[in-house]
């Protein structure tokens, strides 16, 4: 399908167009609480090839689908472990997926040759009044181009796919602003194949209350040649177009020499989070709030924010540095499973996200 112009639209009119459009099998944009979504049908063998082509994504990376209700999703999936019971009745509506046994229900691109569905019931009230009016189940990935950061406002969404996507329906910006923790089971343990706002700590916290004590494990990145168990998993990803680089705060008066120098006409562009800090070179510097539930909503608008031809590369923060030993804090590393395993909460999260960010680009030797 060719598309000239990409049209958004906002209040009541927009949620009955969107869900029009999807009934028709077309994809639309459409606003969640973590972040954009590029929705289509489910059960639409056409419109789930849509999405597919429209965000460049390999036919291995399945999809998630978007739901009302937990009733709503016990239609697409078949038995549950309790503990899924406990989490949806825990965390849904809100930024939780759930992957569970698929009832075979979506076009089959949906899993991507797997048998199972990741399921989430989204909280956004514009995504529901979608759900509400079409009345079907909606996969929608993040609504950018793949390996492009996720976007959290209707306009991230046109500066990616104008022209591919017929609707963005603007639903404000994402109040949560990263992707939602995508959660499987091994019998009743829980697996994080994505950390997220709901943390680990907070799946443990949830289902020892009900009575199980099964502590969740973390896959945090998929092995070469390993069965891929969350194929999303892959390195490369949520990244911004220009070199990115991580530092620590603490290690500031040890950057690289390569770091040190802004070419001329050029600007440095810097996320770091609490106080703003002094660098050694003149920046565009954007301080997220210290309260890193707070920053990781504003961090991927951050990133669109520096992600402008002007500027060389963008260095940014790594938070946690003290849950870290200091051999690693000083050399700048990459953060690797074994550093990801040593934080917790939030800052664990974060690094997560940020990993992948900096990961196309080559370590710079400190
Ligand atoms: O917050 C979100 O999850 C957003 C909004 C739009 O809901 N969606 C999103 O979708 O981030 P996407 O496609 O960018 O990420 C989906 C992740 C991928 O890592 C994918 O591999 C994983 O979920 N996933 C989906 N279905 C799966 C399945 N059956 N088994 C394992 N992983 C699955
Ligand atoms: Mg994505």
């Amino acid at each position: 399908m060719v598309i000239d112009r990409t049209q958004i639209s906002s209040g009541p009119g927009a949620a009955a167009d969107a869900a029009q459009r999807l009934l028709r099998g077309q994809v639309v944009a459409v606003p969640t609480e973590t972040v954009y979504g590029l929705a289509a049908d489910a059960t639409n063998t056409d419109g789930v090839a849509a999405i597919f082509a429209v965000k460049g994504r390999p036919a291995t990376n399945p999809l998630i689908t978007h739901v009302l209700s937990m009733a709503d999703a016990r239609l697409i999936t078949g038995a549950w472990p309790k503990s899924a019971e406990i989490l949806a009745a825990a965390f849904w509506p809100g930024p939780l997926t759930m992957v569970l046994p698929s009832a075979g229900k979506v076009a089959p691109a949906v899993s991507a040759g797997l048998s199972t569905i990741g399921v989430r019931v989204p909280a956004h009230p514009v995504m529901r009044e979608i759900l509400a009016q079409a009345k079907i189940p909606l996969a929608a990935p993040s609504a950018n181009r793949s390996g492009h950061i996720s976007p959290t406002t209707a306009q991230h969404v046109f500066a990616d796919l104008d022209g591919r996507i017929g609707l963005i329906v603007d639903g404000g910006p994402s109040a949560i602003g990263i992707e939602s923790t995508v959660v499987g089971f091994r019998d009743e343990q829980p697996i994080i194949y994505r950390p997220g706002i709901i943390t680990t700590e907070d799946i443990d916290q949830a289902l020892r209350r009900a009575g199980i004590n099964n502590l969740p494990a973390t896959i945090f990145s998929a092995t070469d040649g390993a069965a891929m168990p969350s194929p999303g998993l892959l390195s490369r990803h949520y990244a911004p177009g220009r070199p990115t680089y991580l530092f620590f705060r603490a290690a500031i008066n040890r950057f690289p020499p390569q770091w040190m120098q802004v070419p001329e006409g050029k600007r440095r562009g810097v996320i770091c989070f609490g106080t703003p800090t002094d660098m050694p070179f003149e920046a565009d510097i954007i301080t997220l709030p210290e309260d890193l539930y707070h920053a990781a909503g504003r961090l991927y608008s951050a990133m669109h924010q520096l992600d402008r031809p002007m500027i060389d590369m963008i260095l940014i923060e790594l938070p946690g540095s003290d849950q870290l030993p200091a051999l690693v804090v000083n050399a700048h590393a990459e953060p690797k499973d074994c550093h990801l395993a040593a934080l917790s909460g939030m800052a664990r999260v974060l690094a997560d996200r940020l990993g992948r960010a900096a990961s196309p680009w080559p370590r710079v030797p400190s």
